[in-house]
């Protein structure tokens, strides 16, 4: 991390030298403020979106903007907001004038008024989102910093530039901003800070379900979300969105028989799965695979601790929570739940692999295996060394049985080998109950091993299973 107050080398995007034209022409005072200067110092890739701040009107700077970029990209005003946004070269760039706010109790919408850009600067979130870069020609890239944002993001702190308990209630999504990028950033909330979301959480219910998902998704896909989900345990947020996970705390012990902490256990499951897969939605099945496990929790004095059927239970619960949440109930959903109402079959099949039970286990699974194989391998948490290399040799032996038995029977992308249509054909018979029993037998012996995978032999299974139903081929059979 630079030293430096001055990142004029963070400017070589040529839309900056449009802005600070466009600002001369109009004598306004443009700065680049926000996550764009945060991310360029801790060297964290290419922005998607540059956040523009001007002392004067960010919608007149804005279509400044557009008159001198060649192709005058559309101007998109938020009037009720005061801001504008282009895009530009992949760039999204939005723009507002610098501003004074207070917020109504019952709201995220701001009362506001024009302000300085120190004045702007102390609105914001956190001291790390509010460095600023001037744009003026006469001292491009000067670090304006009043609030030390540079020191916190060297000390890796997430601080609010206000008494936290104002910035907090005032906007009460930043409570998940800031443990978000406590998350993304592996930074620390200042405990201060800390409290106060601690003190603000009811505020939550004035922010929309979307926005917290979103939140929500970033967490999941930081490189350690547990961080994260403890953070919004311990102030008390996480029981407004997902009390399922909450429902998964402590340990009960009846007769000197524990069974372990799955809220924890989960959280382990999940930072897991985060080093083997990006795909947020595997992360959100690791996230609730063991849900059911509240509502199934029994003790019975022969086998100790159960959780039966706790796979159906958690599969029925993703629904009723993306339902809550507004997340859309569609194929992610349906994905979420596969693997949660089977998270628990290829740890079963482990210590007994059977060729059949490997191909019931590849034809349930379907295009999903690997990732159902990717979510039982993290779900191996034990402390137990010599246990931790048995579980883990026992999946290498599944997924090389996988292998074995997916070259000679094809189970994965399963297709009947003798049709409905074959079977009318051969006996003469119209659309009926007896077609469906043949075509689940053929599929049973299939995955019993009894025949192997290929239309030969299932259609031979056919003909003696028709003659056990009473039928009897009506033409010549065709030659095999
Ligand atoms: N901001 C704020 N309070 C919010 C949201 C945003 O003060 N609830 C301010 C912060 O200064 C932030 C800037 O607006 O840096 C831009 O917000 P946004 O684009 O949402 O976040 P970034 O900081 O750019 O980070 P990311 O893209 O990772 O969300």
């Amino acid at each position: 991390m630079s030293e430096a107050s001055n990142y004029k080398e963070a400017l070589q995007h040529p839309i900056f030298n449009t802005i600070a034209k466009a600002s001369a022409n109009l004598k306004l005072n443009s700065y680049v403020i926000g996550g764009f200067v945060r991310d360029y110092i801790l060297q964290r890739g290419t922005p998607k979106d540059i956040d523009i701040v001007t002392v004067g009107s960010g919608i007149a700077l804005a279509k400044e903007v557009s008159k001198l970029l060649p192709n005058h990209p559309k101007v998109q005003v938020f009037k009720t907001y005061g801001t504008a946004m282009l895009k530009t070269e992949g760039i999204e760039v939005e723009f507002v004038g610098a501003r004074k706010e207070s917020y109504a109790a019952h709201s995220r919408n701001p009362v506001v008024e024009n302000g300085t850009l120190e004045d702007d600067q102390n609105r914001r979130d956190f001291s790390i989102n509010a460095l600023a870069l001037n744009l003026a020609p006469e001292n491009p890239g000067e670090l304006l910093d009043p609030f030390k944002g540079l020191e916190d993001l060297k000390a890796k702190i997430i601080r609010t530039p206000l008494d936290p308990d104002i910035t907090y209630s005032d906007d009460p999504l930043r409570m998940m901003r800031a443990i978000r990028f406590a998350t993304q950033l592996n930074f620390r909330i200042e405990e201060t800070s800390l409290n106060a979301i601690t003190k603000n959480k009811d505020r939550i219910k004035i922010i929309t379900k979307e926005r917290i998902v979103d939140e929500l998704h970033k967490i999941l896909l930081s490189d350690k979300p547990s961080v994260g989900f403890k953070l919004l345990e311990k102030t008390g947020l996480l029981a407004y969105m997902l009390p399922e996970l909450i429902a998964l705390k402590g340990i009960d012990e009846i007769e000197g028989q524990r069974h372990k902490d799955n809220f924890y256990h989960t959280l382990e499951v999940v930072d897991n799965i985060s080093e083997n897969t990006d795909d947020l939605w595997l992360r959100w099945a690791a996230l609730l695979h063991d849900i059911g496990k509240a509502p199934t929790k029994k003790f019975s004095k022969k086998v100790g601790w159960t959780f039966h059927g706790h796979e159906f239970v958690g599969s029925k619960m993703v629904f009723k929570l993306f339902k809550r949440l507004k997340m859309p109930l569609n194929d992610k959903m349906k994905f979420v739940q596969k693997m949660v109402l089977m998270s628990s079959r290829p740890i079963v099949i482990s210590t007994d692999v059977t060729d059949s039970a490997v191909r019931r286990l590849v034809f349930d699974a379907g295009d999903y295996i690997e990732e159902l194989m990717t979510l039982c391998e993290a779900d191996i948490t034990t402390k137990n060394p010599k246990k931790f290399k048995k579980y883990h040799h026992n999946f290498k032996i599944v997924r090389q049985k996988m292998v074995e038995v997916e070259e000679r029977d094809h189970i994965r992308n399963f297709q009947p080998p003798v049709t409905g249509e074959e079977i009318m054909e051969t006996f003469n018979i119209k659309p009926s109950r007896e077609i469906g029993i043949i075509k689940e037998a053929i599929k049973e012996a299939i995955l019993e091993g009894d025949i192997p995978n290929e239309h030969n032999a299932a259609y031979e299974f056919m003909l003696q299973k028709g003659k056990e139903l009473g039928l009897s081929p009506q033409r010549p059979q065709r030659g095999n």
